[in-house]
This record gives C-alpha cells, structure tokens and sequence, in this order.
C-alpha cells in the first residue's frame, strides 16, 4: 500500500485511450489479517481511507461494516462493533471501478494510505479541529482553534480542552516550546451528544511568521482533550497563518500583496507509477513546475491526496482545491446510448450524486480546511447544469454546504459556457472561473462588475516533446503526424487556445488574476487529438491529411489508435519538459536569466529548406546567430510572446541566441548539430535517498554522441539494471504511444530521454549502482546512496 492495481497492465489496444488503455474497470479485494489485543477492549479502533478507488465496501469478520462511491474522497469507518479483541481480525475491502466511471485514468485499488487509529471514547471528531485566524497583522494573530468533541461511551464526561500552539520546522518538525496556549475550556459532554461538544480555544501569536509562497512558514496546534486531569485526546493540526482577498477590479491578495496565479492543472497519476501515491514522485512534480515559476495547482477535478496538500502547504503552492467532474448530470455515457435518452446523464459521479453529494462536499471541506495552500474551493468543472436553467440550485446548494463548513474562503467552479450567468449559477458563486474564454473576461466583467474572475482552465496546447514537423502549421492535421504533435507548439483543437492567446487575454484584462494551465503534466487517459479510434482519427477535414493518415495508419501496420497518455502537458508523462516548459518560465520568471531555442538542429534530410526557429527567453530582445551569421536581432511586439525566424534555411552547425533585456547581455544558449548516438550517460535527481521503502530516485538516461551531446532523435532499445538496496519499480519515455509496460526495466528512448525510477529497500542502507545498456553504445552508470 498505497497500491493501483491497473498500472501493471497490460495495455491492450483495444480498451479506451481515454482511460489509458489500462485495465482499470472491474472488481478487486483487499484482505488483512491482524490481531488486537485483549486489552484495548473498550476501545474505539477506526478504519481510516485516504481514498480507494472506487465504490469501497468493508466488511470485518465477515461481517458487513460500511463503504464510500466516491474514489476520490477521505472518509472513516468505525471497526469496534465488529473487531475480535484478543483474537485475529480480518479486514477485507472489495473496489469496483465501474464501466463509464472516468473521463480519465483513475488507477484501481487502495490508492492511497488507510490507517488504523486506536482512541477512547470520548474524543476529537474526525477532522474535529478548524484553526482560523480571524484577526491577523505583523505584530500578533488572534488564533482560533474550533475543537468538535463526541462521547461515544455510556456516561457523562466532563471534560477540559487545551491547544499549544507551536513553530514547525520547513520539514515539518516541530519546534520545542509554544508559542502560545489557550485557556482550558471545560464541557460537559452527555453520551451521543455530539452536536453540543464544539469548543473554541482562544490563542494570541505573537509577531507571527506567515505562510507565503516563497516563505511558507508554518505552525501546528497541538490540541488536548482531559477528562479528571488525564488526557483522553490529542491531536496535532499543522496550519498557516495569512491573509486572502479577491478583489473584482484588482484581482487576488495574499498577505495584502497582489498575486497573480501562475497555476496548472494537475491529474492525479504519477505517470508510469499509477495512481498509487509516492509522497517523493509528488515532491519532485511540484520541483519541477515551481522551477517553470508555477506558484499554483489546480487539482482537477478531484479531492487531492492529503500527503499532496501537505507538500503545497511546505513548498508555497497555492492551490484550488476542486471537488467534482460532474453533477446530478453526468458526461459519460455508453456508446448505445442516444442523446434522447432519459437514461444518459446517469454515469460517472452523477450515479452517486443524489446520496452523496453532501457528504463528499462536507468530506472534502472539513479534511483540507486548515491547508493554508488552499485558496478557494472549487464546487465543479464545466459541469452539465451550467446550460441547463435549474443550474443554480445546485450550485446554491452546494456553495452553502461549502460555506457551512468554511467561511473565509470562496467558493468557485469552472465555466465553459461563458454565459451561464444568465441562469443565475454564476451568483451562486464568489469567483468564477473560465476554462479557454480568453476573450470572455472584459465582457463578464462589464455584466458582472463585482465578480472576481480568473482563468480556471487554460490553453490546452497539445505536444510531443522533441518532435518537430514541417511546415510549421496552426493546421492541427499538418502538425500531427504518427501519432504525435509537433513541439512547435501552435497546434490546439478548435475550442482551445495557445500559451499566448490566453497570455494576451490575461494582458489586456489586468482584473483577472491569472491562470491554470491544462496541464502541467501529461497524464494517463484523455490522448486528444488520438482519443478514439481509427475513424475518429480519419476524420480531419482536409482529403490530403485524411489520405496521409491513411497511408500512415496502413503502413503502422495498426487498427487502433495507439496514444494511451495525453499530450496537454507542459512536462510530458516522464517529467522532461517540453519546449513549451521555457514559454511559461519566460513569462512567470522575468527575473531569470534564460533562453530557450527549438527544435533541435539535426536535420540531415532537410539543408536547404526552410527550417523556422523560435526562441523563448526572459530577456526583451534576441539576436539569432547560425554558424556565426546573425541573423537579426528581433524585438517582441506588444503582446506578442516568442522570438521567431521563420525563414531560416537548415545547414548543419550551431544555433546561438543571445538575449538581452534593457540593452544589456542577459542569457545565451546554444544548439548544436550532434555526432551519431555513441554512449549512455545517467543522471539521478538526487545524490541521497532515504532507506525507508519508499523514497524514490529518478535517474535520466541520455543517448549522448562522443561529445556527451544529447542525440535528439534517438530512439532506440536501452536496459536498466540495478545493484545494491533498490529496485526499478518503473521506467518511462514520455511517449504518448508506447505501450511497453511501465514495470519494465528494458525500454525505448523517445527523442533522446528514458526515465528509471528506483525504490530504496526499507531498513537496507547503502550504495545503489544503477546500469544501463544499449547495443553498440558505451553503458553508463550513477551511484546514488541509501542511509
Ligand atoms: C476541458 C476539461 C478537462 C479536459 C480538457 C482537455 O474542457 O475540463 O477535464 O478534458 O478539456 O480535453
């Protein structure tokens, strides 16, 4: 555990791209056989799920004990009734994923941690305590900690109630000696009294630190429950102390500073782990797009992991925390289904809607409510309602369940019908967001002057990282070509925008306060343009691209579509980045010195043609050289976002672009023409690991030519192998068609890269020798250590 049963695969061909041609429908048991002791009886022992996917149903000692729809969401169940105290226990959980339940790759299985929690019975609520600062300036916080109180025994308890207050370290460890701590507060607590057990602990925090996106100080409450002097509870709650605004006509605020969100989107696998949650593969996503200046996520369209919340809050990462895909009406369907049909809405969460709506809305809110990265709460994603007129009422309904539980954040969702304020739902709302209205922003402003509005979801730029095709074309059928797409980046689908249309859209709208990009990663599932099938394929307008993807199509030798990931993501499923990684970087970093040119320059096939070269840079003005020449130095025009030569003609050699920004030398790159493929090189992300059974290295395989250059088309077979306390548990290309298994240790390059993913073994410290092989090339070897 955490486990995804479907990412072992196989991938078959013939199952859905949508969902990553993954076997994840179907059902799955988990069992575990442990032992209580005699002694805990009178005790409360509760099952706690951080998320099972899906339809979770437990049963103790044969015997039924309850269960949760949702995949996504957190929730506990008590065990007590049924546990054998002194004696063995087993604990079986059976998932089903259901047919039409996903419009991506949700993983299968207990996905993420469950624990076992031991208490009395007089005791914290789940999720009892809610930390708020309602009053908060440089000098001194008013701290307050709402503590829900229940007894679940037979008898009065008369109880005190107590929270310390104390600094966490940046890794979380706790600093000795409060910083503050309250009065105790005293209640009498009748039997099954839950409702009347809410206390709230004063505190005052003196000159306090607060949590901000490059400082994310933190603290923890540390709450006691004491019933006749000894301590029946206690339970820690780590929070942050700041301010939030959302102005309609300045945008966003935090700690009275103006922000703009420089968001993505984000899915919850981890590429060619699963969905099984890893707290280090999660780490390194946010170390990636935090260096590309991301300072915001957007996890779409589902409650995130806690471990996930957790490293937002100690890394600095805003996050809109999203609850829903789909509402009373849902968006799949089967196949055989009509559009008239009564029937059709009646798939994916809508199936579980009607029950428990409330109960997911209130898990989600009462779980993450003391994250101080979580800035807003989204209700739903382009829901089917905002084009229906009862739209509102959901919305209302679930807006007021969000604000029952939390008052000092705002409750939003995510628009693609632009007018769905006509209905009313927009009202409902605190802030709206927008996914691909780029142009939408000064219209909804002027109907809806006190409406904060923001990009919600944006872009949607699709690419294969390191392939290139010609002519470079915004013609989406000219840009594909064997199942990829062009790292030009100028291709979308028809509803979607480029970096730079939602840039500009954001540049002349200055109120609204800034984006999420779909997406930062690639994830598995949703493979646009290649979702379908072969007819969907064949089915692009121009007869010349319907006859080459024919010819294509015939001479692969395939039936199917193979694409099994999506090709949104900023950094592709491997976690290299794309060309357009340097696009955004540029734009959400202008204090870095950087430059970025594209494509590659080895192109053997094409001296003499035309051959366009872009540059993304932080700098104000470019010169291009090749092979020495200049061949201009090139200004951006207002809102314009890239540096282009479109006519320059292809002659082997070396690419250099100078940037300078205010007249002065600011960055310069270089791209060279390399030798063939000669040898491998290896490179991990971190020199040290822990041994603890978890933590993960991630080691980048090159295929370098003599000079160590990166051969950019290389494509060719390489086996990792391991000596030492770890083990590959995945390895990964980035290629959106490959259908080798992510498990194992022998795979393909794609456009020069492949990923190995080694675990440390618990308990086993020491030197792990990763290897890799290649026919004809010199192996390569890295050492990372264990301890
Ligand atoms: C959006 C949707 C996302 C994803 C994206 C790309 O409309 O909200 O979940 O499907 O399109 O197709």
């Amino acid at each position: 555990m955490p486990h995804d049963w479907a990412i072992e695969g196989p991938f078959q061909q013939e199952l859905w791209g949508e969902t990553g041609k993954l076997p994840y429908q179907g059902a799955g048991w988990y069992r575990k056989h442990f032992t209580v002791p005699a002694a805990d009886a009178g005790k409360r022992i509760q099952f706690e799920i951080d998320g099972a996917m899906s339809y979770s149903e437990v049963w103790l000692n044969g015997r039924f004990v309850g269960g949760w729809p949702y995949g996504y969401s957190s929730y506990q169940l008590d065990l007590t009734p049924y546990l054998n105290f002194g004696g063995e226990n087993v604990l079986a959980v059976r998932l089903e994923n259901v047919r039409e339940s996903s419009r991506w790759y949700p993983g299968a299985g207990l996905y993420r941690n469950v624990w076992l929690t031991k208490t009395g019975d007089v005791r914290v609520r789940q999720w009892g305590v809610f930390v708020t600062a309602p009053r908060l300036s440089a000098e001194a916080a008013t701290v307050n900690v709402d503590v829900y109180l229940e007894n679940l025994g037979a008898a009065k308890a008369t109880l005190e109630v107590v929270t310390r207050v104390f600094e966490l370290e940046p890794d979380g460890r706790r600093r000795t000696g409060p910083v503050a701590v309250s009065e105790p507060e005293s209640v009498e607590l009748d039997p099954a009294r839950n409702r009347d057990g809410m206390r709230a602990n004063l505190l005052e925090v003196v000159n306090p630190k607060l949590w901000d996106t490059a400082r994310p100080a933190r603290y923890v409450a540390e709450t006691e429950l004491r019933r006749d002097g000894v301590v029946v509870d206690r339970v820690e709650t780590p929070f942050g102390l700041r301010t939030i605004a959302y102005d309609a006509d300045r945008g966003f605020q935090l700690n009275g500073r103006l922000v703009k969100l420089k968001g993505v989107c984000l899915h919850h696998d981890l590429g060619a782990l699963g969905a099984a949650i890893n707290v280090r593969a999660m780490e390194r996503q946010i170390d990636i797009l935090q260096a590309m200046g991301c300072n915001a996520l957007r996890f779409s369209h589902n409650p995130p992991s806690p471990e996930m919340l957790e490293l937002c809050d100690r890394k600095g990462m805003l996050v809109m925390d999203e609850a829903f895909d789909a509402w009373h009406r849902g968006k799949k369907w089967p196949g055989a289904k009509k559009e008239s049909d009564p029937d059709i809405y009646y798939y994916d969460y809508a199936r579980a809607f009607p029950d428990w709506h409330e109960r997911d809305m209130r898990a989600l809110v009462r779980r993450d409510r003391n994250h101080p990265s979580v800035i807003m709460w989204s209700i739903g994603n382009e829901v089917i309602e905002q084009w229906f007129a009862d739209g509102w009422q959901f919305a209302a309904r679930l807006a007021g369940i969000v604000r029952e539980e939390d008052r000092t954040r705002p409750v939003t969702s995510a628009f693609n019908n632009g007018d769905a304020g006509y209905t009313g739902f927009q009202t409902a709302l605190d802030l709206v967001g927008f996914n691909y209205k780029s142009n939408g922003y000064g219209p909804f402003h002027r109907k809806h002057p006190t409406i904060p509005v923001f990009g919600s979801e944006t872009a949607a730029m699709i690419s294969s990282r390191g392939e290139y095709f010609f002519p470079v074309t915004d013609k989406p059928e000219d840009a594909r070509f064997d199942f990829q797409v062009s790292s030009y980046d100028v291709t979308t689908e028809w509803f979607f925008n480029t970096p730079d249309t939602e840039f500009r859209g954001l540049d002349t709208a200055p109120f609204a306060f800034g984006e999420f990009v779909w997406t930062g990663f690639d994830y598995l599932g949703e493979p646009t343009p290649y979702n379908g099938d072969r007819s969907h394929l064949l089915n692009v307008s121009d007869p010349a691209a319907k006859a080459r993807l024919e010819r294509q199509l015939a001479e692969l030798g395939k039936v199917l579509v193979p694409s099994r990931s999506s090709y949104f993501g900023i950094v592709d499923l491997a976690g290299f980045p794309k060309d357009r990684y340097y696009l955004y970087q540029a734009r959400w970093r202008p204090e870095l010195p950087m430059v970025h040119i594209l494509p590659h320059w080895n192109w053997p096939e094409r001296i003499g043609q035309v051959t366009p070269v872009r540059v993304y840079s932080s700098g104000d003005e470019v010169e291009l050289f090749l092979n020495g020449r200049s061949l201009g130095r090139k200004k951006l025009a207002p809102l314009t976002y890239r540096f282009c030569w479109d006519d320059t003609v292809y002659e082997p050699g070396e690419l250099k672009a100078v940037a300078f920004k205010a007249g002065k030398l600011w960055a310069e790159a270089v791209v060279r023409t390399t030798g063939p493929a000669a040898k491998l090189t290896l490179a991990p992300d971190r020199p040290a690991l822990r041994a603890d059974g978890d933590d993960l290295a991630f080691v980048t395989l090159t295929v370098a030519d003599n000079e160590g250059r990166m051969v950019p088309r290389a494509k060719l077979p390489v086996t990792f192998s391991v000596d030492g306390p770890g083990e590959i548990v995945a390895t990964d290309n980035g290629d959106a068609t490959s259908h080798e298994s992510f498990q194992s240790p022998s795979k393909r390059t794609f456009n020069g890269l492949a990923l190995a993913v080694i675990r440390t073994k618990a308990g086993q410290p020491g030197e792990i020798v990763v290897r890799a092989t290649a026919e004809g090339l010199a192996p390569a070897a890295c050492t990372v250590r264990s301890r």
